[in-house]
């Protein structure tokens, strides 16, 4: 790997408050250089390649593949099949608990969804693998494919997302939409959706004995380890896994997948390193995928423009084989303070991949629903959609309660309002042109994410050269989480950034947790700070308990570390270098580890979550229904801002999903074959720049003292929801056609 520098330029260096800094990435000139080195950019001596074959069928099984005329190749090395596959320690289809999902690892001849792997060609070059996994030409019995969310009986799932329970409720819905002067109901479907990140699955295996090397992308490195661990039976310390960069991940390299076990499997069989690389298409089926949904809301509102009942029922799909339910109807939990409140979920199984994690599950699909729902409600009371949400919006939080930690929203709502001009909005759709002709409509949406940790270890060094590090196996999507958590790190240390060394991105350091549920930043961060004070606390009690360092009986307490030096916080002067309290205590360097946790007492008394609200101004061609998104401001107050470049950058991203959600994004799969027919990105449709409006991200100042010491909460993926909502309201009030059915289609404005 390429030696990183912490610093770009001498304005980076900050004494002290490294934190707030809007720093660029630390590796982004190795980006935009092609420096960077990603998983798929290694090449082992004696290197492999692997291509999988993939089933064109749904369901059934494959009955025959010619392994002959593939290894008949010239370059083809080896077939991987059913038959002869090492063996692995664990069942791939073994459930130990419920984050354990089942994968194809050529464990029987069944196809359970299309694109599952059926063989794995290993040859000398790509191209030999390539043309290998097409000569096996293979066979199936197939049986009839079940797509859709009608394909089958319905249930109601044992826990939805990351073990919610299916249903919940507060009060009686029926009496408050039964007291209800006004109501509300409306079903809106959403579609499938696949994550789409720039580098695909790759990875590159060496064993070496029962000692395992691995190039992969990974957003939670220590679970990878597990996993592989008790796949293969060998002890996670023999398993060293390098993940240096991310090209995206959006939730799909949060476990380890199949395909990238098939790679280790591949290098077992030949005994030489192996790469495995998925193609595009290859992404649709064993990442996991966004479920599509269908929400019906039922809402009552009173004489006084009030919420009586909330009634959120979603249903969504999961596969044949596993569980994974989107848990789209949780949206409806935190936002609106309604009396009675009821979210359920039911769902049906289908023969596709498994559903998982894809950036805000259940938050993106279901506030769509809400905040569209929420739009149908204040034109049905009379009422402008922003006034509307700031008499409905919660005060506490509505299923639970409980007190927020802290909500800043009536400032996103105002702020957000003032800088997009939504003052001007007139009350009634279809009543705005532009000079060409254009309807014009602005719609609002509001954000929230509930503001997560998990649990993550970090270990933090001062030297006797006055230099210090930090080691955390932490993960960068390209997010910018280095940057930040380093940032945290100089400030933890009393460091300049260019005075430490900041080692991440590998499994041999300590557990970072998972990147995920945007908690990484404020768990590994907290893990950092937690590192960083106790080294502190261990070199302050050397000083101060030394007669001859000018700190003697200062006590911890007035001691302050900033610049590579502790001094008397009541005298500035009183001080000395870490190094000269090392040196003269004959050390070299002192070290400590910390942790990064939720803390339990506060998440039992406050509910947390962050929140925003996004404007949208949308231009529709009257004559062709073509919807371009103009103006987007959303105003976010997610706790403290670390780097505020990398967390505006976090907010434009979460925009551009959020306008991709209500404008672009579906998977479209074949009910007959069970073939998903746009598994590439020139019809699978995603933003590009010309979709991409002028976009402005507010950062509205919050302080929570409760989520964590530091006062973080997560930025990346609130920004979708809200987002979608603002997109579908601004929809409705170009052309007064109100969106039920995303991504929107241009057919459906044409009928207006
Ligand atoms: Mo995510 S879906 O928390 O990467």
């Amino acid at each position: 790997m390429p030696e990183l520098t912490l610093t770009q330029n001498p304005t980076h260096t900050r004494h002290g408050s490294n934190i707030g800094q809007p720093l660029t990435r630390r590796e982004g000139v190795l980006k935009v250089t092609g420096e960077a080195r990603y998983a798929a950019d290694n090449h082992p001596d004696g290197l492999l390649h692997a291509v999988l074959a993939v089933s064109s069928i749904a369901r059934g099984r494959v009955s025959f593949l010619d392994v002959d005329a593939a290894k008949r190749h010239p370059g083809v090395v080896e077939v991987m099949t059913p038959s002869n596959r090492p063996l692995l320690a664990e069942d791939p289809d073994a459930k130990v608990h419920p984050f354990m999902f089942r994968m194809e690892l050529l464990q029987n001849d069944q196809v359970r969804y299309a694109n599952q792997t059926i063989a794995v060609v290993i040859a000398e070059t790509l191209e030999a693998a390539t043309e290998g996994a097409a000569l096996l030409a293979p066979r199936y019995e197939t049986l009839p494919a079940r797509i859709g969310l009608d394909a089958g009986d319905s249930f109601v799932p044992p826990a939805v997302g990351v073990g919610n329970p299916s249903e919940m409720r507060r009060g009686d819905v029926e009496a408050g939409l039964a007291a209800a002067s006004t109501r509300i109901e409306a079903t809106y479907e959403t579609a499938a959706q696949y994550h789409n990140a720039m580098e695909p699955h790759a990875i590159v295996a060496a064993w070496d004995g029962d000692r395992l090397s691995i190039d992969t992308p990974s957003q939670g490195l220590a679970m990878a380890q597990g996993r592989i661990a008790g796949l293969f039976g060998i002890a996670p310390a023999n398993i060293h896994i390098r993940s240096p960069y991310l090209g995206g991940g959006f939730g799909s390299k949060g476990l380890i997948s199949g395909p990238q076990v098939l790679g280790i499997l591949a290098a077992k069989m030949v005994g030489k390193p192996v790469k495995l690389v998925l193609s595009r298409q290859q992404m649709y089926g064993p990442v996991g995928h966004r479920s599509a949904s269908h929400q019906t809301l039922r809402l009552g509102i009173d004489g006084d423009n009030r919420l009586t009942a909330i009634d959120h029922r979603a249903k969504v799909a999961t596969s044949s084989f596993d569980d994974f339910y989107e848990p789209a109807a949780d949206a409806s939990h935190t936002l609106y303070a309604a009396p009675a409140i009821a979210t359920s979920h039911s769902a049906v199984r289908v023969d596709t991949g498994t559903p998982l994690f894809m950036r805000a599950p259940g938050e993106a699909t279901g506030s769509l629903a809400l905040e569209s729902a929420i739009d149908e409600a204040a034109f049905a009371c009379g009422m402008d959609p922003l006034a509307f949400r700031l008499t409905n919006y919660a005060e506490v939080e509505p299923i639970t309660g409980k007190p927020f930690s802290s909500k800043a929203l009536r400032e996103c709502y105002t702020k957000g309002a003032e800088r997009f001009g939504w003052s001007k909005r007139p009350l009634a759709p279809r009543s705005m042109r532009n000079d060409a002709g254009l309807l014009v409509g602005w719609g609002l949406g509001t954000a929230t994410f509930p503001a997560l940790m998990f649990q993550a270890e970090a270990r933090a060094v001062i030297r006797n050269d006055g230099k210090g590090a930090v080691e955390i196996g932490a993960h960068d999507m390209g997010q910018g989480a280095w940057t930040a958590l380093a940032q945290i790190a100089a400030d933890a240390l009393g460091l300049d950034l260019d005075q430490m060394e900041f080692k991440s991105g590998t499994s041999d350091l300590p557990d970072a947790g998972i990147a995920g549920g945007s908690a990484h930043t404020a768990t590994a961060g907290m893990a950092i700070h937690d590192a960083g004070a106790t080294v502190i606390k261990k070199l302050a009690d050397l000083a101060t308990s030394d007669e001859r360092s000018p700190l003697f009986g200062a006590g911890n307490a007035g001691v302050a570390a900033r610049g590579g030096r502790l001094s008397r916080r009541d005298d500035d002067t009183r001080g000395e270098s870490f190094g000269d309290i090392l040196t003269r205590a004959g050390l070299t360097e002192i070290d400590a580890r910390g942790k990064g946790t939720a803390n339990p007492a506060a998440q039992a008394a406050y509910a947390m979550h962050a929140h925003g609200a996004v404007f949208a101004e949308v231009k529709v061609d009257p004559d062709l229904g073509q919807i371009r998104v103009t103006r987007m401001v959303g105003a976010f107050a997610c706790g403290r801002v670390i780097n505020p470049r990398m967390v505006r950058s976090q907010f434009h991203g979460g925009m551009i999903w959020g306008l991709s959600f209500a404008l672009h994004e579906e998977a479209i799969t074949d009910r007959r074959s069970g073939r998903i027919l746009n598994a590439n990105l020139s019809e699978y449709h995603v933003p590009v720049n010309a979709d991409v409006p002028s976009l402005e991200a507010l950062m509205i100042d919050e302080h929570d003292p409760h989520v964590n010491t530091l006062g973080i909460k997560g930025v990346g993926e609130i920004g979708i929801t809200g987002s979608a909502g603002a997109v579908a309201n601004a929809v409705w009030h170009a052309t007064g056609v109100r969106p039920r059915r995303f991504p929107i289609r241009i057919e459906e404005m044409i009928q207006s």
